[in-house]
């Protein structure tokens, strides 16, 4: 057996792992799906530079994000489903979040109950939102999550509609029997239909999620909790103005993985404008396409916070559930520290804009 030394190795091992329904599911993009290459692209074509002698023998990553401390800025974006991946499903990735200290976001549309997830010890959990179009049925899960110890809502706003994804019309994309999503309880349906000649996910988006949604909703959601809100799926400055004027704590810079508009901008192309228009007002994250050490001194230097890692977590759960989770974590940290020191840096607020060039 070849050994696993970096996420590609295990994306490579996941792929024999999982069934089609749902490989192709997690893989896929929109259309083309020329937004996850150009994610991936965008990352390679940034240069760095180096800043040698600077003393690197002691070394922290350690970081903060909405007042609350992490070992590393990278942390687990929302994924779907992860039952799909490895029957422990988000229990097995709460458990490795909670034992490489980074935060977990917990889908709106996962396999295991939002009180199930936040009852793994130590977990940093944050639930990410999709407003139903029934408003008391999203007031209660939002409730639900506050309710069993989560400590921010992700609400993601890049989704009125599913994106076209090929792979998953083609696979006729289903929930396989003896899966539900808990967290749709307060709608009275828990199932993906079987699609045909159609992605059954599509269809239960259509059905349930409000294409409505406006910046008031972000104001209406903060009335439901106390809870921190973050942003999910921006890649403009003004919208992320908009997020600043609406009071959230955060934004996550996202084209959600290249799965909703395709050839929508690479995150990391978005990122400078938008952390010059931020000024600092909030908290910059981002996510798609990082898989290198190297992608996330980048993403830092011009003006993230940290990172979220989408699919490289899918496989690993895929592998090796919960150690699996875990294992990309540490390679990921191993490649990130290892950079950081080479790049001349000790600490993460070392990481300055000049590393960078365009
Ligand atoms: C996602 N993503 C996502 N986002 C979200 O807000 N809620 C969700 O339920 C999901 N579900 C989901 C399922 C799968 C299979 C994938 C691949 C992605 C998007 C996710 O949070 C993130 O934006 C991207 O995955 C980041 O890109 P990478 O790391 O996958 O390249
Ligand atoms: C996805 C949804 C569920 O990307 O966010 O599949």
């Amino acid at each position: 057996m070849t050994p696993v030394i970096n996420l590609a190795d295990i994306e490579r091992k996941a792929a024999e792992q999982m069934s089609h329904n749902a490989h192709e599911y997690y893989i896929g993009g929109a259309a083309d799906e020329i937004s996850i290459a150009e994610n991936a692209r965008s990352f390679r074509s940034l240069s760095l530079l180096p800043r040698v002698m600077r003393d690197v023998s002691v070394r922290s990553l350690e970081t903060t994000l909405l007042g609350q401390p992490f070992s590393m800025p990278i942390g687990i974006a929302p994924t779907a489903m992860q039952r799909l991946a490895h029957a422990d499903g988000e229990l097995a990735t709460a458990r490795a979040a909670a034992a490489m200290r980074v935060p977990m976001i917990l889908s709106t549309t996962s396999t295991v109950a939002v009180e199930d997830v936040a009852r793994v010890p130590d977990v940093a959990l944050w639930f990410q939102v999709y407003v139903y179009k029934d408003r008391e049925a999203t007031r209660e899960v939002a409730e639900r999550a506050a309710a069993s110890g989560c400590k921010a809502l992700v609400l993601t706003v890049d989704t009125p509609y599913l994106g076209k994804r090929e792979r998953e019309i083609k696979v006729g994309f289903h929930l396989p029997p003896g899966m539900e999503l808990p967290n749709y309880r307060a709608l009275g349906t828990t199932t993906v239909p079987e699609g045909k000649q159609e992605s059954g996910l599509a269809r239960h988006f259509t059905e349930n999620i409000d294409p409505a949604l406006t910046w008031n909703d972000v104001e209406w959601l903060r009335s439901l909790t106390n809870l921190p809100i973050v942003v999910k799926g921006i890649l403009r400055s003004d919208d992320a103005r908009m997020a600043v004027e609406h009071g959230a704590a955060g934004i996550i810079v996202s084209n959600h993985g290249g799965r909703q508009v395709d050839t929508a901008l690479a995150t990391i192309r978005a990122l400078p404008a938008i952390a010059e228009a931020v000024d600092n007002r909030l908290e910059i994250m981002l996510d798609g396409g990082v898989r290198r050490g190297t992608d996330v001194v980048k993403a830092l230097a011009l003006g993230a916070k940290a990172v979220f890692l989408g699919r490289p977590i899918l496989w690993g759960l895929a592998c090796n559930g919960e150690r699996g989770a875990r294992q990309v974590l540490e390679i990921l940290r191993d490649e990130f520290d290892l950079s950081m020191a080479l790049c001349g840096c000790r600490n993460v607020v070392e990481i300055t804009r000049d590393l960078v060039v365009e």
